[in-house]
């Protein structure tokens, strides 16, 4: 299934199109659920992952702002897709395009939240490593993380208005390019 061999921070862990990395979160993004092709990816076990939060597997090359733009969408109680390079336990790095959405309780209320993952179009890696490197430098070129989520925020945006596009629609362009 897996597609690489040793552990370095530059080495990619490329995934079968059809796996898919599913894992289920409490309303803090602490892991209440991770499926088999999780652990076989990211190097974790299941021991390992429950009950620690999401970010155990957070990539520092991941900008900031596009967590915070998932969490306040999941917090209007929307859906999301992202795409996201994660860390696996050896160094290695894995990218995904995550589904992520709310999870309700039988009263119709949030309860937690829920994220499938497939393996990316490689197409859409070049583009979206520049878009996230730019995020990130504006990001670490601030003089506190809070300041650098909120510039890269803005950056987002305004690249968005400038291509007059929604974030999905951002997504879907680079779909076909
Ligand atoms: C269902 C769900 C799935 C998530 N999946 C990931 C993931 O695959 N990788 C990741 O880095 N963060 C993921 N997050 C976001 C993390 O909770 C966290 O916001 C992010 O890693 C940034 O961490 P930081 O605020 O400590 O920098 C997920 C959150 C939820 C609710």
């Amino acid at each position: 299934m897996l597609a690489a061999t040793a552990g370095t921070s530059d080495q990619e862990v490329v995934f079968s199109e059809d796996d898919i990395i599913v894992s289920k979160t409490d309303l803090k993004g602490k892991i209440i659920y991770a499926n088999d092709t999780f652990c076989d990816v990211s190097g974790y076990s299941v021991d390992e992952l429950i009950g620690k939060p999401h970010n155990i597997i957070r990539h520092p090359d991941m900008p900031r702002c596009i967590f915070k733009f998932m969490w306040d969408t999941l917090g209007c109680g929307e859906e999301i897709f992202a795409y996201v390079k994660n860390s696996c336990r050896d160094g290695r790095f894995y990218w995904v395009l995550a589904y992520v959405t709310p999870s309700l309780d039988i009263n119709g209320k949030v309860c937690g939240y829920h994220s499938s993952r497939r393996s990316p179009n490689r197409r859409v890696l070049p583009k979206l490593e520049e878009i996230y490197a730019a995020l990130r430098k504006t990001e670490q070129q601030a003089s506190t993380p809070k300041e650098g989520m909120e510039q890269a925020g803005k950056q987002f945006e305004q690249m968005l208005a400038d291509q007059k596009m929604t974030y999905n629609q951002f997504l879907f362009s680079l779909e076909q390019m």
